[in-house]
């Protein structure tokens, strides 16, 4: 969660009354983590908010279906070759690997969700590879563009916009919730000076006067499960708000990398942690300075942790075979580390253009049987 804001009306002081001009009386929505210990936003609705009917869910990705067991191997994936579902976000997800503590997947949306989403499980956090648009939600638009981080807390009613271009995006479903790695926070919880961004580089929701899309259906998604619910009226019915928790666009350029006179472990890079999970972030930069350093990454064994890697741009200095789009992930027990050649050729370079997303897990992730389909099969042996 970011610093508070305020957008619009509120009232002067929690829980009291808050009326418009004409003596309306707004009812505020009080929307909270961890029970009500954690971060909150209180949201002044024209209506109650809490009116839906049950109704059928129309609209839901597909929960992950582990594929069959099979050896322990680094594996590569190839996005681009996925069978494209098109149509809305909340359709087309398509997920590749999961956990007890997230799901990954990819998507390639190609028309804006119709009806609302609200995902009761997990926070989301989109990688746009490819692509832009808005995310509309009831605390405001969100506008993104390629190369942006998206966030949308759990709980949060919205839906994904996306422009006509095309769309490939990578994303992940926290259900332990995401936030800024503690390192980066000083004592009030202000980001630390020498945190890798500010609270400036962020894209935050911007307000609207309560409006009507004519849009009265809404997809709850609740232990796994897309439950349908119909509205009574327009739920962008938000005068104001203010609080912690709102969706927000970061772009992955305003990360700040950090460069050692030797390799620095991946928690340099680190950009979003969640319960298992750190999700970081290697854009290009200046490589290591010592005299007699090695700027390839080492082989390693990080024996807490399964790694995946989206590759977006540039050329990875450690890796051959991979491209725009690649996922490859390095399960916990075996060491990996650069291809063959690499880590020799890395002496003397003095700067990356790579551009890539990673996540490393604390639970070891199974790949869904969607994945099988787009393997590299030669992936584990490539490093021989
Ligand atoms: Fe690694």
């Amino acid at each position: 969660m970011l610093d508070r804001m305020q957008l619009g009306d509120v009232a002067r002081k929690h829980h009291i009354q808050l009326r418009g001009q004409g003596g309306e009386l707004r009812f505020e929505e009080c929307f909270t983590r961890d029970g009500f210990d954690g971060p909150y936003t209180i949201m002044y609705h024209l209506r109650r908010p809490h009116t839906q009917r049950v109704a059928k869910a129309e609209h839901g990705w597909a929960a992950p279906v582990a594929a069959a067991e099979r050896p322990l191997a680094k594996r590569h994936y190839k996005t681009w070759e996925l069978a494209q579902k098109g149509g809305p976000q909340i359709d087309a997800r398509v997920a590749l690997h999961f956990n007890g503590d997230l799901i990954a997947g990819v998507a390639f949306p190609t028309a804006p969700d119709p009806v609302y989403v609200v995902d009761g499980d997990a926070d989301e956090l989109v990688y746009i590879h490819k692509g832009g648009g808005t995310l509309r939600s009831q605390l405001g638009d969100v506008t993104f563009a390629h190369g942006d981080y998206v966030f949308v807390p759990r709980g949060l009613l919205h839906r994904f916009l996306p422009d006509a271009s095309p769309q490939h995006w990578l994303w992940f479903s926290l259900s332990g919730g995401l936030h800024i790695p503690k390192q980066w926070r000083n004592e009030v919880g202000q980001l630390r000076m020498d945190a890798p961004y500010s609270e400036r580089d962020f894209k935050r929701p911007q307000l609207r006067a309560p409006y009507d899309e004519n849009i009265r259906n809404a997809v709850v998604r609740r232990d796994g499960r897309w439950h349908g619910f119909t509205l009574e009226d327009s739920p962008l019915d938000i005068v104001g708000w203010d609080g912690a928790v709102y969706p927000w666009a970061f772009p992955i350029l305003a990360f700040q990398p950090r460069v050692s006179s030797v390799h620095l472990p991946p928690t340099w890079h680190g950009t979003f942690a969640a319960r298992g999970a750190l999700i970081c972030s290697f854009v290009p930069r200046l490589v290591d300075f010592h005299p007699e350093a090695i700027p390839c990454p080492y082989p390693h064994s990080s024996t807490h942790c399964d790694e995946i890697i989206f590759y977006c741009e540039g050329n990875f200095t450690s890796r051959k075979g991979v491209s725009s789009g690649s996922v490859s992930h390095h399960p916990m027990g075996i060491p990996h580390g650069p291809h063959p050649g690499a880590y020799e050729k890395s002496i003397g370079t003095t700067r990356t253009d790579e551009l890539a997303v990673m996540c490393d897990t604390f639970q070891p992730l199974l790949a869904t049987q969607a994945s099988l389909a787009i393997e590299d099969p030669g992936y584990h042996d490539s490093f021989i």
